[in-house]
């Protein structure tokens, strides 16, 4: 039972039929109450319309003229597509998506106004057609904010541990690093007056689901990647929306951490062993905002503070090759960047 606004909403639904699947529903999703009183509700894999029966889907299974989601298929490859759904132009389909995926999500999500976003369905593609396996939402035009200004950190070339430093006091003034603990530590990256403009800084994905059916294959993951391609592509960088389910959070924090790991093996492998290592950097080739870098840094245990109150910056190359190998031994699809075809709205 949910409580908005003092109304009780009461749900039985405790499973959805689609396709050959019946899945238990997480949460409660405010289908119309006609549909909210049956145990089972069904839902059209293909057009994801809502039905009180098995007897109505087969009916409605016969007529169905979608095969695929609707919109612009924009990746195709080994067996997988990602359509863009556009809320505005196929607004009932998005609907159905946002309350189907509101079963599995616990915090609150848009349902009806649909129009501001565009969605990114993944889909397993057969002789029959493109069956659901997740989505993702992404705000059309979101209010860009200033991101902060990247702490500075230097690279020590040479070594299999490295020390950088990084200065996280005051932005404005922190233009210089301070010197490593091995003392190996060059120039610092003088983040207060960037090369480039520094993007702005939006949200790159609302809401993600995969369907249980399909989940720990590596689906999340591929869509969490997928997302940060679309990010780079628009040149710019993004984050999730808060607040993260923990799933999400789980998701998010293996996808930054494997992320950083090859991030940073291709920067120590680079031709030049003096490049120096910043969090601008990584940010702009990941699309990854400076805050979600450094805490992926911190995860990894890469980042460590100083008593100087700096940070300092020390990968470890077995940690970095373990997590490396761990994530390819899974065997788990990856996005292919050059089977893209879609430029950015603006
Ligand atoms: N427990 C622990 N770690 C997990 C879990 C879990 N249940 N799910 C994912 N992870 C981590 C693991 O490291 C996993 O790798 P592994 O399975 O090899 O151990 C890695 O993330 C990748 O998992 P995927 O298989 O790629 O993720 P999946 O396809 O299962 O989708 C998702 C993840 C989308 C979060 C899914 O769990 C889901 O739909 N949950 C319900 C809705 C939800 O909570 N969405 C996020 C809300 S926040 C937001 O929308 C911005
Ligand atoms: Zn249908």
């Amino acid at each position: 039972t949910t409580s908005t606004m003092g109304i009780t909403r009461v749900s039985n639904i405790r499973k959805i039929h689609m396709a050959n699947y019946e899945i238990d529903t997480w949460y409660i999703s405010p289908y119309p109450e006609e549909y909210s009183r049956h145990r089972i509700l069904c839902i059209c894999e293909f057009c994801l319309k809502y039905m009180s029966s098995d007897y109505v889907a087969q009916r409605h299974a016969l007529k169905c003229q979608y095969r695929h989601p609707p919109g612009t298929e924009i990746y195709r490859h080994e067996g997988n597509s990602i359509f863009e759904v556009d809320g505005a132009k196929s607004p009932l389909y998005c609907q159905n998506l946002c309350l189907m995926a509101k079963l599995f999500l616990d915090s609150k999500t848009l349902y009806y106004d649909v129009e501001p976003f565009m969605f990114y369905v993944l889909t397993e593609n057969d002789d029959k057609g493109c069956h659901f396996v997740g989505y993702f939402s992404k705000q059309k035009v979101a209010s860009a904010t200033t991101p902060p200004v990247a702490p500075a950190i230097t690279d020590s070339p040479g070594s299999s541990t490295s020390h950088e430093t990084i200065s996280t006091t005051d932005p404005i003034t922190n233009g210089s690093a301070h010197d490593g603990t091995n003392g190996t530590a060059t120039t610092a990256t003088s983040s207060s007056a960037p090369a480039e403009p520094i993007p702005a800084v939006r949200n790159n994905v609302s809401c993600i689901v995969t369907l249980p059916t399909a989940q720990r294959k590596g689906y999340g993951n591929f869509l969490i990647d997928f997302s940060y391609l679309l990010t780079r592509c628009e040149k710019t960088v993004g984050t999730p929306e808060k607040p993260l389910s923990d799933l999400g959070l789980a998701s998010y924090t293996n996808y930054w951490k494997h992320t950083l790991c090859y991030e940073l093996r291709k920067l120590r492998n680079s031709a030049d062993p003096a490049t120096e290592i910043s969090i601008d950097t990584i940010s702009q080739t990941t699309g990854m905002t400076l805050d979600d870098v450094v805490f992926g840094l911190e995860t990894l245990g890469f980042l460590v503070q100083t008593p100087q109150k700096s940070y300092t910056l020390q990968i470890d190359d077995r940690v970095l090759d373990d997590i490396i190998a761990k994530w390819e031994s899974k065997n788990y699809r990856r996005v292919h960047p050059e089977k893209l075809l879609w430029v950015p709205l603006t």
